[in-house]
């Protein structure tokens, strides 16, 4: 689960890559076109414009309870998304001489749910169910339509409402983490209930625009469930991860460092997540941002643990250590003090300009692969840990390979041993 900040970063890097929009095509729409679509685009257009005043005094509060100033941030770049959608939309419809609506009543409605109990929580709860609308609605607006503005339009939509889905669910899953298992099930119950009504008075007003889209309600009903129930099983997932015995299962890097190799795991973590089997070798995750990896000790058939790694944040292209000894089993080595999680140096670059500056004898940026960098005896070995395909590495993996028993006294003593 990713943090406010890597929301932060991530819409300001998305507002720098938006698509072209071909406004130069001029007026494109049909006279059918206009007649099927025009109605429901003015409607969709005045639901993406907002000022989120609201919505931002619900951030604020929370920010100052939980201390996350960059949850506020991050908000308002994602209403500034949700303005550009409004604008672009607008300037469509000015090109083709439709007007734009004031109000509607599902607007209105929705509006209102919104603020009904005056709480972030709620807001975000209304907010993402019109996202997961959004999703399926764009779809078929990009399949309905011949303009070339519109289905670009569609396209960068879509891309944004992805992302916007996934920033609230996440959201949610913090503000929910807490919930007893009771409490939770039937807020994920209200949620649905709300969820049904809305897609019921989308098909009532919009059907048209999907039926363009080729969506009869079948096809329609089926994939706003399907955005629904992906929503939300990361939301859970995220939520089980924010989950006080989830907490529990976090283990001290500092414990880490101390423990040697060939220590059973379940004298490390009672319930771990196991993210990867390969054969003798697994790897598991304790907490949204820890790995543990051990391997099968052939000679008691036991599962030891051999290597762990830290990253800031899933998802996002940072490093904060990942180390792995897997040639010896025994006490742990120290890293050097630069590997060890602190602020300040957490990505493949940081590292290599920590290298170049501090050690421009010793250090080389590539060993002989391209994820490789090496200070002195010591060689680093980045590997991809990532969930995503797309990920950069976010991982070091620090693998001794040639020894030097003075490193140890070299370093001093461990500065910065904060945890991650
Ligand atoms: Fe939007
Ligand atoms: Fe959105």
């Amino acid at each position: 689960m990713r943090t406010s900040a890597d929301w932060l970063r991530y819409f300001e890097q998305n507002s720098q890559s938006l698509l072209e929009i071909p406004w130069h095509a001029g007026p494109e729409l049909t006279a059918q076109e206009r007649l099927r679509l025009g109605h429901s685009v003015q409607e969709f257009q005045r639901g993406e414009s907002s000022e989120g005043r609201h919505f931002l005094r619900y951030a604020e509060q929370y920010a100052a309870t939980t201390g996350d100033r960059d949850y506020v941030s991050a908000l308002r770049l994602f209403i500034a998304e949700e303005q550009r959608h409004a604008r672009d939309l607008g300037r469509f419809l000015a090109i083709n001489r439709i007007p734009l609506v004031a109000s509607t009543l599902p607007d209105r409605v929705f509006r209102m749910l919104r603020h009904l109990l005056g709480s972030l929580e709620m807001s975000i709860a209304v907010l993402i169910t019109a996202e997961i609308i959004a999703e399926v609605y764009y779809t078929a607006l990009r399949a309905a339509t011949d303009s070339v503005i519109l289905e670009r339009l569609c396209e960068q939509i879509l891309r944004d409402e992805a992302s916007h889905v996934e920033f609230q669910a996440e959201q949610l899953a913090k503000l929910r983490a807490s919930r007893g298992q009771l409490l939770y099930g039937l807020t994920v119950t209200a949620q649905r209930l709300l969820f049904l009504g809305t897609c019921l008075v989308v098909w009532v007003f919009h059907r048209y625009a999907f039926e363009a889209g080729g969506q009869n309600f079948g096809r329609f009903w089926h994939s706003a469930w399907f955005h629904f129930e992906r929503a939300f099983a990361s939301s859970s997932r995220s939520r089980r991860l924010q989950a006080p015995e989830a907490a529990a299962r976090v283990i001290d890097w500092q414990k880490l460092l101390a423990t040697p190799y060939g220590a059973r795991l379940d004298t490390l973590c009672a319930h771990p997540e196991l993210i990867h089997h390969g054969y003798l070798s697994r790897r598991y995750r304790t907490a949204p941002n820890q790995y543990l990896d051990v391997f099968e000790d052939l000679d008691d058939g036991q599962w030891k643990y051999c290597g762990f790694g830290w990253v800031a944040s899933e998802g996002a292209a940072r490093i904060v250590y990942l180390r792995e000894g897997s040639t010896e089993v025994g006490l742990a080595e120290l890293p050097p003090t630069i590997l060890l999680p602190r602020p300040g140096v957490l990505s493949v670059e940081e590292v290599a300009e920590y290298g170049s500056r501090t050690e421009p004898e010793s250090f080389s940026r590539y060993v002989d692969l391209t994820h490789q960098v090496s200070f002195g005896d010591f060689r680093y070995h980045y590997r991809m840990v990532s969930p995503r395909p797309s990920d950069v590495p976010i991982a070091i993996q620090v693998h001794r390979d040639s020894g030097d028993p003075m490193l140890r006294q070299k370093l001093g003593p461990i500065e910065g041993l904060g945890g991650a």
